[in-house]
C-alpha cells in the first residue's frame, strides 16, 4: 500500500471519497467475498456456428457448433434445451440461480416485444432502468433504440423482439464477466432457437463478439452479414451487428453507419 492508501485506512470518510472517485458507487453485498478462492462453475459451451457473408465475398470462417461438451442434468444447457416454448424458457431463466449477477439484481430482464417477430435484437446487459422495470432497453439508450427501429418501420409492440446476452444487471453497470456471460449463453442460444427469427441483430460489441464467437471489436464486425447457426434452428439465420445506442449517444458522428446497417437489415427483412 502507498502512503496515501495507508492514510485512508485510518480515515473512513476519506476512504469513502476515494471509492467514489474511483467509480465505486454501490454496495453489492454485506460481506466481502475473496474472489481468488471462489471456483468458477461456468458451463462448458462452444461457440455458435457462424459464417460471414458480404455482398462481395463468399461465405467464410466456420467455427464449432453450439454444443455442450457434456450436457449434465441440471446444467444450464440441459435446463435451457428442455424449454419447448419462449414462456417455458422465461420461467426457466427466472428460476435459474447459476449466474452470479442474479443475487445483486432486483428483477430478471428476459425480453420485450413480439416473440413471433421476424427480427430479434440482442443487446448487452440490463442497466438501472431495466432492472427497475424488468424489461430490456427502457432507459435512455432504449429510447434511442426505439427511434432507430421506428426509422425502418419496426417497433417492439408489433414486429420486433428484444433481449440481452445476460438477464440481470451487473452491479454499478460494469461489463458482465466472461463467466457471467457463459452462464447465460445456453439460455440465449435456446432463446434464438425458439424465436427462430428471419434476421438476427446483435446490438453492441459484447453481444456481437459473444454470439459470433469473434475476438474483434464492433467497428470491424458491423456492416457485414453473418450466418448464425445452432442445432435447434431449421436453417442458418442472417445476422448483423449494430453499434450500441449508448455508444451512438456518446459518438453521434457514428450514427450514419448505424443508419446504413439499419437499411441493410430492413432490406434483408423485405427479402427474407
Ligand atoms: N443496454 C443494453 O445492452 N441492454 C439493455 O437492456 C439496456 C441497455
Amino acid at each position: 500500500m502507498s502512503e496515501h492508501t495507508d492514510n485512508l485506512s485510518s480515515d473512513p470518510a476519506a476512504l469513502l471519497r476515494w471509492y467514489a472517485d474511483a467509480g465505486v458507487d454501490e454496495a453489492i453485498g454485506d460481506h466481502t467475498i475473496d474472489r481468488f478462492k471462489v471456483t468458477p462453475s461456468a458451463p462448458m459451451v462452444l461457440a455458435p456456428t457462424v459464417s460471414k457473408t458480404t455482398p462481395t465475398s463468399a461465405p467464410a470462417a466456420v467455427s464449432a457448433p453450439v454444443q455442450p461438451l457434456h450436457v449434465s442434468e441440471g446444467s444450464a444447457t440441459h435446463i435451457a434445451q428442455a424449454a419447448r416454448t419462449v414462456a417455458e424458457l422465461k420461467a426457466a431463466v427466472e428460476s435459474y440461480t447459476g449466474c452470479g449477477l442474479k443475487q445483486f439484481a432486483s428483477r430478471t430482464v428476459f425480453a420485450d416485444g413480439n416473440p413471433k417477430a421476424r427480427v430479434m435484437f440482442i443487446g448487452e446487459a440490463p442497466g438501472a432502468d431495466e432492472d427497475r422495470q424488468g424489461l430490456p432497453f427502457v432507459g435512455v439508450s432504449g429510447k434511442l433504440l426505439d427511434r432507430m427501429l421506428a426509422s425502418v418501420g419496426l417497433d417492439r409492440a408489433t414486429n420486433a423482439y428484444i433481449t440481452n446476452v445476460v438477464f440481470w444487471r451487473p452491479p454499478g453497470n460494469r461489463a458482465p464477466t466472461d463467466e457471467e456471460i457463459a452462464s447465460c449463453l445456453p439460455f440465449v442460444v435456446r432463446h434464438i432457437e425458439l424465436v427462430d427469427p428471419a434476421v438476427l441483430v446483435f446490438v453492441g460489441g459484447l453481444s456481437a463478439k459473444t454470439l459470433l464467437a469473434k475476438a474483434v471489436g464492433i467497428t470491424k464486425l458491423r456492416g457485414h452479414w453473418y450466418e448464425y447457426e445452432s442445432p435447434g434452428l431449421p436453417r442458418p439465420v442472417p445476422a448483423m451487428a449494430l453499434f450500441h445506442p449508448a455508444y451512438l449517444l456518446r459518438s453521434p458522428q457514428q450514427k450514419r453507419f448505424a443508419w446504413r446497417d439499419l437499411l441493410a437489415i430492413k432490406q434483408k427483412l423485405d427479402q427474407a
